[in-house]
């Protein structure tokens, strides 16, 4: 999702104010509709996390003094001390990496699947990929998911018709192959928001019809397709399968599991047990399980709630405002109005879970992961099997969560396995992170300059939330702790961050990367200064930290932590980019989804590079060798779009493009996209594939 929310207008024609390259400062973030429409243009209103949160240094004393031993940096030691890491990681973990010291000079070749031609940033109505790849997209918004699903008809739509189809504004994608000859895969989208003046002409934003509703409402939700890729030409297309293609939208049957399911907090009053709930809302990003199921979090489940009290600090806290919701919801579901059924909005804002092989399981919201604004979640596995669950509450001054199951994965791809894999995150322990720097406060002036130590970096630990029926809080129920999971950690004084988006352990070396996306609040009068793990005022461009469990055990409760990159021009003195030479490097802003290739790079899809003056994009990162922290860009996405979801296998990428042509003043009257149909045609939110064009045309390796 994006913040920060516009500076000034950018035209609809989508012509940059100036010439390549656009990297002054002050430029337009992301645009009006999107704020609006995407998280209830939550920047315009003052971040919901306002406790009293002590500062990490007070809250480190008192951790030290409670603890006695641990002194700050002995995790890190013992972190770096791991065996098997490659010596520059280690470097890293421990902050005694030559941070700040650009090598002598680039390597001739970049590593292993990041051989390609860097893409020129650019203000592109296009995705423009680099010299030598092609390109295909694999679905839009209206085209079939359901086999008898009728074609897209943007002057026809129907609420009927868009249940069948792809929804609107696909974020996260995930692929599991099917067996087989190895050319299917299941893949997984999830629909983030709807932007309604941008889906129907004339669109009335106080007056939207019943049928606009409900059209809004189908196109909500999550896809599963089946998709398969000609190995000859590759490209990737869909099949319209029976049994695996399914969409779940606004008015799917989701039940609970966890220990908040049949909470009185969860209970309504057409749900009298608190254990089945209509619809999953705002899924933003999320990930594939080793068990083979995904995962997706429900983000700004805010913004479709009507009536909130300003008094309820329960409302305060997760953004929830008097009045009607943008897109009036609550005309025809009253649940959607709090003053009429103050529970429902309990019901959203967890991680939901879907079994693409099993039609026949029902799709579930995992309360033991904490309810607040999932960004996704993405598992690692602790040495004996457990699943442990990275999350980030995507909020100015919000926070990072993990969990970690009670049972371990069962392997294998029987029923009985699949069964109780599926039950793994419905039981275990609840954390959220505190971060501590190494570095003297005075050393952390907000321009992003490194401490005299070199690094941005230090230790942290998880501080327990919850675990079964026991709640760790002081004054809360465990039931409380799940539901109003924000005041729980406020409680315990976590660290507060600059918007956590993707969280994303590292498959191999099991290092954890935090992409912060941007707080443009960061620093300003009355609210939490810039600290080591955050260190830059008013921080416009987001950075990505490198998070080391301690013995590399995901289960860990103490951790060490460096920052990997200070997004950003290059040319600022204030960003840095792992130490590499930043004449070398592609300029990025607002990190959001991450992934990993098979070579262990680190892929990082934006919002909001417009901060830039440039369309986002999907930029391959190197975290090894002497070109750590090099960024270099390798798709980037048409105007108005953002770059979301990203999966980059050996053989291909896709691509989610998000809310194409959403520009200031773009209507279907005037639309600031055409992509991706061309001339006459309406932007439509798509996925997209790429590949490199091997010998005799024939597909090559992805980013060799
Ligand atoms: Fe929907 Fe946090 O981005
Ligand atoms: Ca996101
Ligand atoms: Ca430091």
């Amino acid at each position: 999702m994006a913040q920060p929310c516009p500076d000034e207008p950018r035209p609809a024609d989508g012509t940059p104010a100036a010439g390549l390259p656009l990297f002054s400062p002050g430029r337009p973030a992301r645009q009006g509709l999107t704020c609006l429409y995407r998280c209830g243009n939550a920047c315009s209103h003052e971040a919901p996390n306002t406790s009293p949160n002590e500062y990490f240094g007070q809250v480190l004393s008192r951790a030290l003094s409670r603890r006695g031993a641990l002194r700050a940096g002995a995790v890190l030691t013992l972190a770096a001390g791991a065996a098997g890491l490659p010596a520059d990681t280690a470097e890293a973990a421990t902050g005694t990496s030559a941070a700040g010291a650009a090598p002598a000079a680039p390597p001739a070749r970049p590593p292993r699947g990041l051989e390609y031609e860097t893409v020129a940033p650019n203000t592109a109505d296009a995705v423009t990929v680099p010299a030598g790849y092609a390109q295909n997209v694999v679905i839009r918004w209206g085209d079939p998911v359901v086999p008898g699903a009728p074609a897209f008809d943007f002057e026809n739509q129907t609420p009927e018709a868009q249940a069948g189809q792809f929804g609107y504004n696909n974020d996260f994608c995930g692929l599991v192959q099917l067996p087989g000859p190895g050319r299917r895969y299941l893949m997984f989208s999830n629909h983030e928001y709807t932007i309604e003046p941008l889906m129907f002409r004339g669109y009335d934003p106080a007056n939207p019809t019943d049928e606009q509703i409900r059209i809004g409402m189908a196109a909500h939700g999550l896809s599963v397709v089946t998709v398969e890729r000609d190995r000859r030409t590759g490209r990737m297309t869909v099949v319209l399968d029976e049994r695996h293609n399914r969409r779940y939208t606004a008015s799917s049957e989701f039940v609970f599991d966890g220990p908040a399911a049949g909470s009185a907090l969860l209970r309504t009053s057409a749900d009298p047990i608190g254990r089945t709930v209509l619809g999953t809302l705002n899924n933003c990003s999320g990930g594939v399980t080793p068990w083979g199921t995904f995962l997706s979090g429900e983000e700004n489940v805010n913004q479709y709630f009507a009536g909130a009290d300003p008094a309820d600090p329960r409302h305060k806290r997760y953004g929830l405002r008097p009045g009607p919701s943008e897109r009036k919801w609550e005309r025809l579901e009253p649940r959607f109005d709090l003053a009429k059924e103050p529970n429902e909005v309990n019901r959203f804002g967890w991680v939901v879970e879907v079994d693409p092989q099993d039609p026949q399981a029902p799709p579930v919201k995992h309360t033991a992961l904490g309810r607040f604004k999932h960004e996704g979640a993405t598992i690692a596995l602790t040495r004996d099997g457990r699943a442990v669950a990275y999350m980030g509450d995507d909020e100015r001054f919000d926070y990072v969560y993990k969990f970690v199951s009670d049972a371990r994965m069962m392997r294998g791809e029987s029923r009985r396995a699949r069964e109780h894999n599926r039950t793994l995150l419905s039981a275990g322990t609840l954390y959220v992170a505190k971060f501590s720097g190494d570095s003297p406060a005075a050393e952390i002036d907000g321009t992003g300059t490194l401490p005299a130590d070199g690094a941005f970096d230090g230790s942290g630990e998880w501080i327990r939330l919850a675990q079964g029926s026991t709640s760790f809080v002081e004054g809360m129920s465990a039931e409380e702790v799940y539901v109003y999971t924000r005041q729980a950690a406020d409680r315990v004084g976590a660290t507060k961050m600059d918007r956590p988006e993707d969280v994303e352990p590292h498959p191999r070396t099991g290092s954890v990367y935090l992409a912060l996306t941007n707080n443009s609040d960061r620093g300003k009068a009355g609210k939490a200064a810039p600290d080591e793990p955050n260190p830059r005022a008013g921080n416009k461009h987001g950075h990505v930290i490198e998070l080391i469990e301690r013995d590399r055990d995901p289960a860990a409760t103490t951790f060490g932590w460096s920052i990997l990159l200070v997004c950003g021009d290059p040319n600022d003195p204030g960003s840095y980019f792992g130490g590499y030479d930043k004449s070398q490097v592609s300029p990025i802003s607002s990190p959001d989804n991450l992934a990993f290739d098979p070579y262990g790079n680190l892929w990082i899809a934006t919002d909001s590079t417009q901060a830039l003056s440039i369309n986002d994009g999907l930029y391959g990162v190197s975290l090894e060798g002497p070109t750590r922290g090099r960024t270099t860009l390798f798709a980037s996405v048409p105007i108005g779009a953002e770059c979301c979801g990203p999966v980059v296998t050996g053989d291909f990428a896709l691509i989610s493009v998000q809310h194409p042509g959403d520009l200031d003043g773009a209507s279907p009257q005037a639309p600031a996209s055409r992509w991706p149909d061309g001339p006459g045609s309406q932007p439509r939110p798509s996925v997209v594939t790429i590949w490199r064009i091997g010998r005799n045309d024939r597909p090559g390796r992805i980013g060799q």
